[in-house]
């Protein structure tokens, strides 16, 4: 079976992926799958990659590649010269990109109309979920509780004033659509707030001031069964570093002890069960489909919110989705098999 691996990517978590895909691409099994890994630069080109020993190559040029339209798998490579020749055909498409163009529906798009198979959520789901602010609509409307928010668009200027009254402080300003933290701040006064508005708009142009809700991070993986039924993992728990003071991008991917993890994590049972019940009601509420990780607050008088739904989460080595799996009994490799058995059905 040849399985396209897309990784990098046009997103500010672009580095994130290729920790990400080096680790799918480690635990796909040789024997059952031929792998063709595709760097995806930061301009959006797909290049060849190689996989030799233990890491991706990401070449700055070289020979390209693309899917034809309507082609099931079918792709072009145009060398350098610019002489085009038929890449033969791939069966399934992974793509391991995180963030906008990737993670959004637009990647997913394009396999639709390859009319290749895709590994993970479809268009709808993985637009939703990337838009914090459309996710939380959809949250509230199935009854699933959320931080509250304000939405802030390009031109708009929103007092800190304004938005404490109706928030609290401190509060948290987020791009609407990133992940892995990117140009997410934490405003307790007024010297913080102008900064951080700035800082967020250069990642997007709609941002979310939000109430912080203290509490512990957990962490829960939806898989989905070709027949559509879900499993969802034990909860597993990030406890970022003091220092930190929250989960930030240096916390998860620059300081090596930034964040501890713990897999299970260690919570009352009721608490458990209902914690994996809304995973599972948030995955359908955003219309996921293939997999999602779950992520949520839980306050000291365990009291719950969900932050946000992954479609594409992480897999780099400090990453929950596949650790939070492999605590319930379902190895990497065979994540990775389920994944492609859902995406072939
Ligand atoms: N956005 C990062 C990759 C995550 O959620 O794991
Ligand atoms: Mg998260």
């Amino acid at each position: 079976l040849r399985i396209a691996v897309l990784f990098g990517g046009r997103s500010q978590e672009h580095e994130v992926s290729i920790l990400s895909a080096t680790n799918v691409v480690s635990a796909l099994d040789p024997h059952k799958y031929e792998t063709v890994p595709i760097f995806v630069t930061h301009e959006g080109r797909w290049l060849v990659s190689r996989f030799e020993d233990g890491r991706l190559s990401r070449p700055a040029s070289g020979t390209e590649l693309c899917l034809l339209p309507g082609g099931e798998g079918r792709m072009l490579s145009i060398q350098p010269d610019g002489a085009m020749r038929d890449a033969g055909k791939i069966d399934i498409l992974f793509p391991v990109l995180h963030g906008p163009h990737g993670e959004d529906g637009s990647v997913q798009g394009l396999a639709d109309v390859a009319r290749v198979p895709l590994v993970g959520c479809g268009i709808l789901g993985s637009a939703t979920a990337l838009d914090k602010e459309i996710a939380k609509r959809l949250l509230t409307a199935a009854g699933l509780p959320v931080a509250r928010a304000i939405t802030i668009r390009k031109g708009e200027a929103p007092t800190l004033p304004e938005l404490e009254e109706k928030l609290g402080s401190p509060l948290f300003i987020k791009p609407a659509r990133q992940g892995s933290s990117v140009g997410v701040a934490k405003v307790s006064g007024s010297q913080e707030f102008g900064p951080a508005i700035t800082e967020a708009f250069r990642h997007d142009d709609k941002l979310l001031a939000e109430e912080f809700f203290p509490g512990r991070e957990i962490e829960c993986s939806v898989l989905e069964a070709p027949d559509g039924s879900l499993f969802i993992s034990r909860p597993g728990e990030i406890a970022p570093a003091e220092s930190h003071g929250f989960y930030s991008y240096d916390a998860k991917y620059i300081d090596a002890e930034g964040a501890a993890l713990k897999v299970p994590a260690e919570l009352p049972e009721e608490i458990e069960s209902e914690i994996r019940a809304m995973a599972a009601r948030a995955f359908r509420a955003l219309g996921c489909d293939a997999m999602a990780r779950v992520d949520f607050f839980l306050s000291a008088d365990m009291r719950f919110v969900v932050n946000e739904v992954n479609t594409i989460p992480g897999f780099t080595d400090i990453s929950m989705y596949a650790k939070a799996m492999a605590a319930s009994g379902v190895p990497y490799a065979e994540v990775l098999d389920r994944l492609v058995e859902h995406g072939l059905a």
